[in-house]
């Protein structure tokens, strides 16, 4: 469970006066807190930006329970959260969403997320964009691109304020995990992607993370130490799932296939390929976590493995060679295509281990996406599938995504221009998905309607669309 303590958020401190507070925490079955089946007290303080994490055992499984917080007599806006179940439930309703640009849009996704009612959120990633204020948007951002704690943390203001994502909150547990615009856009370890010392980015990049910390729901494993933060972790669901959450970003090698000379009217994120980028050494997640993953693939008692992270694991050339002759094959090193020696070594170990039914979740590229992976020593055989979500807001980045994709193995369906979120349902037979669209953006009370439904049947890989 989670609060911070922020009475006027924009102001120093949060409106808080210096040293610590006593918050009192309870939980209930009711949400009239009739019966109070756990409760406590804890302090709130200045160093952790009064943020308050708290982790209850005790409580049976499978359960809806009601939080709130208490301090001085005033209780906090009631939550609701769901425990795990302990033993394989007939069903798991859950929602995923990435990339929320505040400027971009209203959070009408959120609204629907609440009223799906899911059993939980999945978040993966870009809840806040660190971009400088513009014009161009339907809503502004309040600070400037934030480089130090204090600036993270008027960044998170903006979005906590948001009605619609405090509905979502008070809905469901949420799983969070950051990408790169929770720190800056398109980082990678300990570099920034615009040259900036690696020794000047470490302490942003500990200023983001602490500003993260304190604005999820996540459990203290989470807190950083400096620059370095432990976000990577599985969690059960009754033997019908367990979710793999990666961190792409924070071990990452650094970006290779540099022209020597600038490309002009081309992203930096795009970049023409080379051998480096396919070298076997190259990792994205680093050894480390690498075989930690390995180890949660090869043990897993769960029916459904679901490899929830940020970007797109499915490798893509944004021009299939020949079709822009006048450009060079470019690839997206930003993403898992620039590491696909790396995404090859999680495909073969899903195959070797024969791990049950892999499905990836993934966020960052703005997209609705549906993918078959194949073996990489047997392309005839599908290994598992892929879905990106789409965006809660944030405008498409690559046009050409749907254009390319038509050209490449793989890609299944792509809607580049719709926004809204994904629904996973999970049953010991079957998995389906649903892309939800928002009729309008830019509208705070959008409509909703399902885009497109994907199923794939327990031990049959390869998904159809229905
Ligand atoms: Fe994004």
């Amino acid at each position: 469970m989670w609060t911070r303590l922020a009475p006027a958020p924009f102001e120093p401190g949060g409106g808080m006066p210096p040293g610590a507070v006593p918050v009192r925490w309870e939980i209930a079955e009711d949400e009239r807190f009739g019966i109070i089946l756990r409760s406590g007290t804890t302090t709130a303080d200045h160093r952790h930006g009064y943020a308050v994490h708290i982790e209850v055992g005790g409580l049976r499984p499978g359960r809806h329970y009601f939080y709130r917080f208490l301090v001085d007599g005033i209780a906090s806006p009631v939550g609701r959260t769901r425990t795990a179940p302990l033993i394989m439930p007939d069903r798991l309703r859950a929602v995923f969403a990435s990339c929320q640009h505040y400027e971009a849009g209203y959070f009408s996704a959120h609204l629907h997320i609440a009223a799906d009612d899911p059993d939980l959120v999945l978040f993966l990633g870009d809840y806040i964009y660190e971009t400088d204020p513009t014009d161009a948007g339907i809503r502004i951002h309040r600070n400037p691109q934030p480089t130090d704690l204090d600036g993270y943390r008027l960044r998170y203001a903006t979005y906590k304020l948001d009605p619609l994502l405090q509905a979502a909150h008070r809905s469901a547990p949420w799983i969070v995990i950051p990408d790169d615009h929770e720190v800056a856009d398109n980082y990678g370890a300990d570099r920034d992607g615009h040259g900036t010392d690696p020794a000047t980015f470490l302490r942003r990049r500990a200023a983001a993370y602490q500003a993260w910390y304190e604005h999820m729901p996540v459990r203290a494993s989470a807190q950083p130490s400096g620059s370095v933060a432990r976000l990577y972790r599985s969690i059960e669901w009754g033997g019908l799932a367990r979710f793999q959450l990666l961190d792409d970003r924070q071990y990452r090698d650094p970006p290779v296939c540099q022209p020597k000379d600038r490309l002009t009217n081309i992203p930096h994120w795009l970049r023409p390929d080379c051998a480096a980028r396919r070298d076997t050494g190259r990792s994205m997640l680093g050894h480390t976590q690498e075989e930690w993953l390995d180890g949660q693939l090869a043990q897993s008692p769960a029916r459904w493995n679901i490899l929830a992270q940020q970007t797109l694991l499915l490798p893509y050339c944004r021009y299939a060679p020949g079709t822009a002759p006048e450009r060079p094959d470019l690839f997206n090193l930003d993403t898992w295509s620039g590491y696909p020696a790396a995404r090859d070594r999680i495909v073969r170990r899903w195959r070797d281990t024969r791990t049950s039914n892999p499905v990836i979740l993934s966020g960052d590229v703005h997209a609705f996406i549906a993918a078959d992976h194949a073996d990489p020593d047997d392309p005839r055989r599908i290994i598992a599938s892929e879905f990106v979500g789409g965006s809660v807001t944030s405008p498409n980045h690559d046009q050409r995504l749907a254009e390319a994709a038509g050209q490449e193995p793989g890609f299944r369906f792509v809607d580049g221009s719709a926004h809204g979120y994904g629904q996973l349902e999970l049953t010991p037979d079957r998995c389906t998905i649903t892309y939800r669209a928002v009729t309008d953006v830019r509208a705070p009370n959008s409509g909703v309607r399902d885009l497109a439904r994907f199923v794939i049947e327990n031990g049959r890989t390869g998904l159809q669309q229905v």
